[in-house]
């Protein structure tokens, strides 16, 4: 079979479209195979022909109308699978597009991401859902899977038609950007979960316990003199939702948990056997609110960065499994957003192509958890929590979704050079270790690293 393939280079980064007249095939050669099951690595070859992997084995052999990848140097996670992403298509395409965040979430080593509902038309209705299928098919370089909005255009207002909304493709309902003030929809949309396991996804902030916000309570927000956040806010409104979930049964899902009461409450509510599950973002598990003296608004984030305490807290929360999964909460905004005053600025940055190598340097590189722990919480967890088939496991049969890394490699963070329309990071100039070099989605290879 004549294989035609066109591969079309973005400007400045490695991230191609290949468009394939025909199956490609793929041997990927003595890579470093994460085995959650057996808890330990194995040195295997990896055959994909079409979107799965049809073998694994000792020394495979092909005819040469395959592409072979020599990895003997390279660790193979399953796919990561990101729960929190910010596409902001439909209605802020100056931000990001489907087609710029996808990429740089290829880049980022992630195969499969939930994109987060704040856009304008919010996915609300099914024609508005709809709208966001087809935009995603014409131009998502890895799988999206979009989490619906609980209000109407998450104005808070008006619920939506859970059923209905259920029957679709989608992750769960989330308002994330703003918190569920109404008591009756949680209860509503947790209620809904039991049926049809689409989880309430909640971003936890009860903001009657500040006035304007900006950044966390104490130290920071005494030396900007503006309005701060405090741990309240976000571990009020998670026990709020942990006693509904209590009365209601269902699937509670909390989003970027960042303050240590909040892990408390969590690992409290899985001892009662209770059915929550948790993400925390790499930017909480590595940095804290010192960093937003020295960057000032771009170290801004929803919610804030905390104190050392709370890091310290969230990493224990990961050891001890209270933590489900790392999700990047990438929020791009255009760089105008964040060159203001703190208390103007927007909140959130472009994570995605940051966050392997910020877990890895701050939790397996410090020894906090090891490599397969880290893989572990960027694929399997979230392919489990969230019931995704033939993902999160290296196996025969499943798709072909591989995410490649060299261990060795160090490198400095330059926004300029990231895929992302968002240039918003607080890691800019830092050095970091590891990176993702080769990400395969459905057979693939949607990003490569140049030589
Ligand atoms: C997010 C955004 O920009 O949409 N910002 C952020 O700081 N996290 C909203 C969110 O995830 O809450
Ligand atoms: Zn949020």
């Amino acid at each position: 079979m004549i294989v035609i393939r066109i591969s079309v280079s973005l400007a400045a980064n490695n991230v191609r479209d290949f468009l394939y007249g025909g199956t490609m095939k793929i041997l990927i050669k003595g890579g470093k195979l994460v085995d959650f099951q057996n808890n330990c690595f194995i040195i295997r070859d990896i055959l994909i022909d079409g979107k799965c992997i049809k073998k694994i084995d000792r020394n495979i052999r092909v005819q040469d109308d395959f592409k072979v990848i020599d990895a003997k140097d390279f660790y193979i996670s399953p796919g990561f699978i990101d729960a929190h992403v910010h596409l902001r298509e439909p209605g802020f395409e100056h931000k990001e597009t489907i087609y710029s965040g996808t990429r740089a979430c290829a880049k980022g080593g992630f195969t499969h991401v939930f994109s987060m509902p704040n856009t304008k038309p919010s996915p609300d209705s099914i024609e508005n859902l709809n709208d966001l299928f087809s935009r995603i098919n014409e131009s998502a370089a890895i799988k999206v899977t979009p989490v619906a909005s609980v209000t109407k255009g998450i104005s808070g207002e008006k619920v939506v038609d859970l059923k209905n909304l259920s029957k679709e493709n989608i992750i769960g309902f989330s308002d994330d950007g703003n918190p569920v003030n109404n008591i009756d929809y949680v209860y509503k949309t947790l209620l809904n979960s039991i049926d049809t396991r689409k989880p309430l996804i909640t971003h936890s902030e009860d903001k009657s316990c500040f006035e304007v916000g900006a950044v966390n309570r104490g130290k920071v927000s005494e030396y900007y003199n503006v309005d701060g956040i405090p741990n309240e806010a976000e571990f009020n409104m998670i026990q709020r939702d942990v006693d509904i979930l209590e009365q209601v049964g269902g699937h509670l899902h909390i989003c970027h948990v960042s303050s240590k009461e909040s892990i408390d409450i969590i690992r409290n509510a899985k001892l009662r056997g209770l059915n929550i599950t948790c993400e925390v973002t790499p930017h909480h598990l590595s940095l804290t609110e010192d960093i937003v003296i020295e960057k000032g608004a771009m170290a801004k984030v929803n919610p804030p960065l905390k104190t050392k305490d709370d890091v310290e807290r969230i990493i224990k929360g990961i050891q001890e499994g209270t933590v489900d999964m790392i999700a990047t909460d990438h929020a791009p905004h255009e760089i105008e957003s964040k060159n203001l005053p703190i208390d103007k600025a927007s909140y959130g940055f472009s994570g995605a192509e940051t966050a392997f190598s910020v877990a890895y340097t701050y939790l397996v590189k410090t020894r906090k958890i090891n490599l397969i722990e880290l893989f572990r919480l960027l694929s399997y967890n979230p392919s489990k929590v969230f019931n995704i088939e033939k993902e999160g496991i290296i196996k025969e049969g499943y798709f072909a979704n591989l995410t490649l890394i060299n261990l060795r490699k160090e490198y400095e963070v330059k926004s300029s050079e990231f895929v992302s329309k968002g240039k918003n990071t607080p890691y800019e100039g830092m050095k970091l270790n590891g990176k993702v070099i080769m990400t395969i989605y459905n057979g693939e290879i949607v990003f490569e690293e140049e030589k």
